[in-house]
């Protein structure tokens, strides 16, 4: 496992969001893909929030892993949440970035400094910021 040195995550931190990701991408449903997902939240009040893909026969109903453990959050902790990092794993062994829809769901209970950690084709878990996977997110000001 590689860290950037920049993360405000202890590498005990990091490995045991890494193992939630892991142990509930055990129970993703995803019997079209094969693509197994798990997502460990940590939020700003240190509570851990874990979500896994749900497909569907109908394949764009499909739910992702980071949509999933988001949708648990609010429902378990309110809509208030602030996500401090996410942590993306796969059962495949292969490159799993947080896909463009997965990286809007994540700005919305993100701050700017909201970390995302996902595998990349080395193997290697890489670290990146919210801002840094989606520097222009959509916003709606009209309220
Ligand atoms: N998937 C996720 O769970 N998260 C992502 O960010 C991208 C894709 C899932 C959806 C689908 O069940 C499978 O991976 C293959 O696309």
């Amino acid at each position: 496992m590689s860290q950037n040195n920049t993360s405000s995550l202890t590498s005990t931190q990091l490995e045991d969001l890494c193992h939630r990701a892991l142990v509930v991408a055990q129970n993703a449903y995803a019997p079209y893909s094969g693509f197994r997902v798990g997502a460990a939240l940590l939020l700003e009040d240190g509570n851990i929030v874990t979500g896994c893909n749900v497909e569907n026969a109908s394949y764009r109903l499909t739910t992702c892993a980071e949509q999933a453990a988001i949708a648990a959050a609010v429902a378990l902790h309110g809509h208030s949440i602030r996500i401090r990092a996410v942590v993306i794993a796969n059962l495949n062994k292969a490159p799993s970035q947080p896909c463009g829809a997965c990286r809007q769901t994540i700005h919305e209970f993100s701050t700017p400094s909201t970390e995302i950690f996902f595998p990349t084709a080395d193997g290697a878990l890489t670290r990146s910021t919210i801002t840094g996977l989606l520097p222009s997110a959509f916003l709606l000001n009209n309220r």
